[in-house]
Formats: structure tokens, sequence, C-alpha cells
């Protein structure tokens, strides 16, 4: 029986191998961490992430072939393939700091790996922050390999979280870089012949090690170009009275652009697209490529200017100022179906409000108290190390409530700023919120999901990204 193991139970980590292992009844799998609340959480009827369908491809192999561990040497030594896939925070001090890749938890893991094996291996990058780690990686295992062959592949992972499982059972590719030697074409084939249980052949590309961690960030990159696009234009259509909706559905009916990820919106969040736009920005400049550079930096710049932007835009419209102001929080994940708040803009957002000294009222269907509290008081890059998986309590911030209902949210408050695109949020009994509201009642939609023209017949004053505005928000100009 082959055995793989992969070191970190994460958001890729977890649903990869839950999927590997119901594809593969062959294949035992082990995923392993160092978070012993992580572990424990993935052995129990809650697991630690919140992922559409993944908690019935645990439950179908849990036990059988698929092992949640904190034993994390055991199953390294036991291994024929490891995946790695731990934490690649951005530096925030020294060489590199708030754009290169920490690589503090992947060199310990292959330090690790290095140490406990007496069996060759294949070693696989599966982290979400690919820079040129595998051969980092490689040169760590072959000064300490005490004769024993590792072989090093780029797997990157190109889920989406909320559609994670989808998007393993049905991948639109699956991406393998190896060494273009014999040994490293064998084991290019053999993690093939794993994907091979489900993914038909053509799918799955191979290349050499370096083309496919630089084709993780590129992907990575065009998506978050594309959405920076068309939020810039949404700043275009407000002042000129376009409708964005309108814009981008005609611009993505070229069929060689095509209509995916053009939703304007309060800016992109996630663990991925900012931290791989930064790294490729440092990889550039340290090339000598800073034209290069300066243009990927701009998608991140714009992603800003658009939280900064719809903070603007709703302290301006409040008579320039919501100090004492209940505002309420509608969304705080990065996006629907995912309990993750990484990089949300959400906290960009309520930073801002609090800086303005309003008091927030939030709700999100996926995300704990703890998490917002702890997200309003980190410092920026922090949230990307494992200390923070850890039970602790975090510092509460006082102007803020975290409520478990949208009415409770909305109660009294002055405005509402819908922050995620959860489903549910498109169904709220408008006029009832509206009732109890203070007056004028302002909805500010950072997702464009709410029928503004309803609730404009209800009362509200209302602000939809990237759409003509209200007489009252004309009036109101946000200097930026
Ligand atoms: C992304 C990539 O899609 C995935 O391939 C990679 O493996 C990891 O990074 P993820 O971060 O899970 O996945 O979510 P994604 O669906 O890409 O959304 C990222 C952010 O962009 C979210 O905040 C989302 O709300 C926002 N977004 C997306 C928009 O604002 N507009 C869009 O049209 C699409
Ligand atoms: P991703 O989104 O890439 O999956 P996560 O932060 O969700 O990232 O998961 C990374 C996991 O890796 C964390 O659960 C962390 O505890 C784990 N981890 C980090 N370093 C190590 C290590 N040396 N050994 C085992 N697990 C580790």
């Amino acid at each position: 029986m082959v055995k793989i193991c992969c070191i970190g139970a994460g958001y890729v980590g977890g649903p990869t191998m839950a999927v590997i292992a119901l594809k593969c009844p062959s294949i035992e799998v082990a995923v392993v961490d160092i978070s012993i609340s992580r572990i424990t959480a993935w052995n129990s009827d809650v697991l630690p992430i919140y992922e559409p369908g993944l908690d019935d491809v645990v439950k179908q192999c849990r036990g059988k072939n698929l092992f949640f561990s904190t034993d994390v040497e055991k199953h390294v030594f036991e291994a024929d393939i490891v995946f790695v896939s731990v934490n690649t925070p951005t530096k925030t001090q020294g060489l590199g700091a708030g754009k290169a890749a920490d690589l503090t938890y992947w060199e310990s893991a292959a330090r690790m790996i290095a140490d406990v094996s007496k069996s060759d291996k294949i070693v696989v990058e599966k982290s979400t922050v690919p820079v040129k780690t595998a051969e980092a990686i490689e040169k760590i295992l072959m000064h300490n390999s005490k004769g024993i062959k590792f072989q090093i592949l780029s797997n990157p992972e190109f889920l989406a979280e909320g559609t994670a499982i989808k998007d393993l059972f049905n991948p639109d590719r699956v991406l393998i870089g190896g060494r273009e030697t014999p040994e490293g074409l064998k084991a290019v084939q053999a993690l093939k012949s794993v994907y091979a249980h489900w993914v038909p052949e053509q799918r799955i590309l191979t290349t050499n090690l370096w083309s496919a961690e630089l084709s993780k960030l590129a992907a990575n990159a065009f998506l978050a170009q594309r959405i920076s696009s068309v939020n810039a234009m949404s700043a275009l259509c407000e002042a000129t009275g376009a409708n964005i909706q309108q814009v981008a559905y005609a611009v993505g009916t070229d069929s060689r652009i095509g209509p995916k990820f053009l939703n304007a919106s309060v800016g992109f969040g996630g663990s991925c697209f900012q931290k791989d736009i930064l790294n490729l920005v440092y990889i550039c400049e340290c090339n000598g490529l800073p034209e290069v550079a300066e243009y990927w930096k701009q998608v991140i710049k714009i992603n800003d200017y658009q939280k900064s932007r719809f903070v603007n835009r709703v302290v301006a419209s409040m008579f320039n100022t919501v100090s004492n102001k209940k505002i309420a929080i509608l969304g705080f994940a990065f996006k629907k179906d995912t309990g993750d708040t990484r990089e949300t803009p959400a906290i960009d957002v309520c930073q801002g409000l609090l800086g303005d000294k309003a008091n927030l009222s939030i709700y999100d269907p996926q995300v704990t108290e703890d998490q917002i509290q702890r997200d309003l008081s980190m410092n920026k890059f922090d949230w990307d190390h494992p200390i923070h998986l850890q039970p602790t309590s975090p510092t509460t911030v006082k102007k803020v409530s975290v409520v478990w209902d949208a009415y409770e949210a909305t109660k009294d408050a002055h405005g509402i700023c819908i922050l995620t695109e959860w489903d549910e949020f498109k169904t709220l009994d408008f006029q009832k919120i509206y009732e109890n509201m203070q007056k004028p009642a302002f909805v500010f939609d950072g997702r464009n999901i709410v029928d503004a023209e309803k609730l404009r017949e209800i009362g509200f004053i209302v602000y939809s990204i990237g759409k003509p505005l209200d007489a009252w928000l004309k009036d109101m100009p946000a200097v930026a």
C-alpha cells in the first residue's frame, strides 16, 4: 500500500488529502500538524474549517484510509510521498520585509523530513506561496540526506475556498513540476498516477519545477488583476453615472475575455492573492525588473484604494462622521461559504470605521467572535503564523460587538455595510430592518447583492459599488 503523509492540516492540506483518500482507497493518507487543537478538530464532528461537502468526504474515509495525527515524525518516516503544506507568511522584518515569503516553517519541515527519513521519498511542495521553495527544500534535503534519495516536486493547489471539494473532484487542471532527470520524471509519474485515479490524463500537466511554481503565482496574479481592473472601472462608473454590472457583462461576453471574476466588490481578500502578488513583486525586484514589479504592485494598490474608498463613502454620506454611531457589519469572511477571514476586506473596512470612532455590530454566519476580535487586534501579516491557531484570549476591541443575527446587528444602527455576499443577506426582511434603524437609514452594499431600487422604495439611502449614485450620495462627495 502506498503511504502518503501531508504536513500541515490547513485549508489546503485537509481537503486535498481527504479527496485523495476518497478517490484512492488503495492509498493510506495521514495528515499531520503541530497544532493539537486543529488535529483534535479534524478528528471530531466539528471540523476546523467550513467547506461545503467536506464533512461528507471526511466521514467516508476517516479511520479507514484517512488519519489525522500530531505524530508528525512517525507518519513522515512511514510515507512514500510527503506533501508539505505549511504556512508561508509574509516576512515582517529584515530582508524583503512586507513582501518576501517567510520560509521558516518550510525550512523546519524540510529539516525534520531529512532527520527522520530512513527510506527514499518523494517530497511534494503544496504550499500556497511557491517562491523557488522547491529548490530551497531540495538543497536542505540533499545536504542532510545521509544517502537517502529525495525527489522534489511542485504541485501547486488551485482550489478556491467555498468550492474546494467541487474543485478537487473536477479540477480544470492538475499541475506537477519536477526535475527533468530520469529520477525526476519517475517521481512525476508516481504523483501523476495518484491523481489519475479520478482526473482525466489530459488535465494533468507536467512542467519543470520552477515553471510549476511560477504558474501558480501567475494564475493568482491574473485573477486578482481582473478584480482590480473591474474595481478600478467601478470608481469611474460611480463618478460618471455608468453601471459596473452592465459594463462588466458587456466586457465579459467577449469570448476572449470571458465572464468570470468580473464582479466589482469592496476588494479581494483571502490567503493567496495579496501574498502571491507581493512575492511576485519581490521576485521581479530581485531579478532587476522594477517596471514589471511596479505593474503588479498596482493590482494591490487598487485593492487598497477600493477598501478605503468604501470607508470614505460611508463616513462622507453620514455627515462626515460616524463617531459613536452604530454601524452594522453584515459578513466578515473574505467571501461566502467559508469561515476564513484571512486578508478579508472586512478587516480594513472595520478598522477604517473604528478609526473614525464608529461602534460596530458584526454578524457573519460562519465566523466566531473570537476570530473577529483577534483579526481586529492583529498586526498586518501576523495572521499566517501557527501560533494564531492556538486558543488564546484575544484583545477585545471595545467598540466592536459580535452578534448572531442580522436583525440584532442592524437594530438601532445608522448604517449597514454588506461586506460578504452570503446568500442569506439577499432574503433579509429589509422592511423590518428599516423600521428598527435610526433615520436616515443607509445601506452600503460592498458586494452588489441587494435590490437597491426595492430598498430605496422602503426609504433607505443605498450605495452600491460601481452603480449610479443616489442624490444624497452625490451631495456628500467622498474625498479619497
Ligand atoms: C484563490 C484562487 O481562486 C485559487 O485558484 C487559489 O488556489 C487560491 O486563491 P480563494 O482565495 O479561495 O482562491 O478565493 P477566490 O474565489 O479566488 O476569491 C478571492 C477574493 O476575490 C474573494 O475575496 C472574493 O470575494 C473576491 N472576488 C472574486 C471579487 O471581488 N470579485 C470576483 O469577481 C471574484
Ligand atoms: P493553508 O491555507 O496553506 O493550508 P494553513 O495556515 O491553513 O495554510 O495551514 C498550515 C498548517 O501548517 C497549520 O495548521 C500549521 O499548524 C501547520 N504547520 C506549520 N508548520 C508545521 C510543521 N513544521 N509541522 C507540522 N505542521 C506545521
